[in-house]
């Protein structure tokens, strides 16, 4: 083959080597999931599952690292502009801020890919520990029998919002068993929160709850819990960092998803907690005899709820609570006086994430909710908790807050 006779555009491929490209910034990469926070009920993902795991990760990391902060400057800089041009004044409100946005390139690509990362997680995870369901289950029976933590109601009748919303398009949502003594959705939860935040919650995905413990700690120093209630306990990933910073305390986690609390009761044996109790509750009316407790907490759980189980669950909350002790109800914060930008980020789990009470909840008065649930008003208070950094720096703390998947929540509390 002779040079001159060939046909290849030579100029423009050396022209294109020779562009100067930015710089992309990926910052630290979320540690793969599958080399920490193990323990003994986590389901076996094969190779390729674990890398699609990783490749979701890093999307979440590099849509919230390296796209919202040129989404925020191109709205601030452009959009705005526009807005302005055509109506004199700057976008007010939120739906207005997402006209903008949707005009826009970055929001509409920004929006798809989070959601096609979310529809990659739940399909991944569902098609990965389905097909182990059955031998997962029994190594996490096996787990919570010998700990004997573990306490299911198979006649519980569910909240609608559980049967008829799969939260987080996670198929199935919370409730649904596929096999006997099914643990899927909790073990689900645990690898794709992983993905999801993503990594910034600590190898052991309990940001939240090493948070409320610290918090807890910094503001009432002298207390000592002897009895702590976690309702709406999930997986019990935050359950765990909870008891461990109160280990003389009894930790009692209710959920109505049995898949759930079969996990976080294997999960908590295979850690070594043992002074966690699960038991299958609807937290809108706690078993009549479970008595009271110091501390009694919802974390991350009402926007999964409605108005009528919001109200039922802080009434509950605080019939349960003792004397002098403390109501709590961590949350992602409400949308009220931030940024127009910001909160049409915050807002974006509502609209396609499928929490069918997150909007709602964002926007609601959540005093005015404490006190119709009998608090007196100068005993109810708000505050904000952080994610405690991990100690060993595994977690992956990004240099932007993503309004949503960051560690920053809201704590509406009440004295009794
Ligand atoms: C987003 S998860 C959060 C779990 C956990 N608190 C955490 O911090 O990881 C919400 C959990 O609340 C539970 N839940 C919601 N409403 C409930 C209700 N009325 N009764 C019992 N559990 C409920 C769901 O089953 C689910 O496991």
């Amino acid at each position: 083959m002779t040079t001159s006779a060939s046909p290849v555009p030579i100029r423009a491929v050396t022209g294109h080597n020779n562009l100067a490209l930015p710089q992309v910034d990926v910052g630290t990469l979320p540690q793969p999931w599958d080399t920490i926070g193990r323990h003994a009920a986590l389901p076996t993902l094969k190779h390729d599952d674990r890398a699609r795991l990783d490749g979701i990760a890093h999307l979440n990391h590099f849509l919230s690292q390296e796209i919202v902060p040129r989404m925020q400057k191109d709205f601030e800089q452009n959009g705005v502009a526009r807005f302005k041009e055509q109506y004199g004044r700057t976008p007010q409100s939120r739906d207005e801020a997402r006209g903008v946005l949707e005009d826009g390139l970055l929001y509409p690509a920004w929006s798809r890919l989070r959601r096609g990362a979310m529809e990659q997680r739940q399909k991944l995870l569902t098609d990965a520990l389905v097909s182990q369901s059955a031998d997962h289950a029994k190594i996490c029976a096996a787990l919570s029998a010998s700990a004997g933590n573990l306490e299911l109601n198979p006649d519980l009748d569910m909240p609608d919002y559980l049967k008829e919303v799969h939260a987080h398009l996670m198929p199935g949502g919370y409730i649904t068993e596929r096999v006997a003594n099914d643990a899927t959705a909790g073990a689900s939860y645990e690898a794709g929160l992983y993905s999801t935040v993503p990594g910034r919650s600590g190898p052991n995905s309990d940001g939240a709850g090493r948070a409320l413990s610290a918090w807890l700690k910094e503001q009432y120093p002298d207390a000592n819990p002897t009895r702590i209630f976690d309702l709406g306990c999930g997986a019990g990933l935050n359950t765990v960092a909870v008891a461990q910073a109160f280990p003389d305390a009894e930790v009692v986690a209710f959920d109505a998803g049995a898949p759930m609390l079969r996990y976080a009761a294997a999960r908590a044996a295979a850690m070594g907690v043992t002074n966690i109790k699960f038991i299958q509750a609807d937290i809108e009316k706690l078993p009549e005899d479970i008595g009271t407790a110091d501390v009694v907490y919802t974390c991350i759980v009402l926007h999964e709820t409605s108005l009528d189980g919001l109200r039922a669950i802080f009434r509950t909350a605080r019939d349960h609570t003792a004397p002098g002790g403390l109501t709590l109800h961590a949350e992602q914060p409400g949308y009220d006086g931030k940024p127009v930008f910001e909160q049409v980020l915050r807002d974006w789990d509502g609209r396609y994430n499928n929490e069918s009470f997150w909007s709602e909840l964002h926007q609601l008065d959540l005093y005015k909710e404490m006190t119709d649930a009998g608090f007196a008003a100068e005993d109810v208070f708000t505050s904000a908790i952080s994610a405690v950094p991990w100690a060993t720096d595994s977690s992956t703390p990004g240099k932007f807050e993503d309004y949503g998947r960051t560690g920053n929540w809201i704590v509406i509390g009440g004295v009794k």
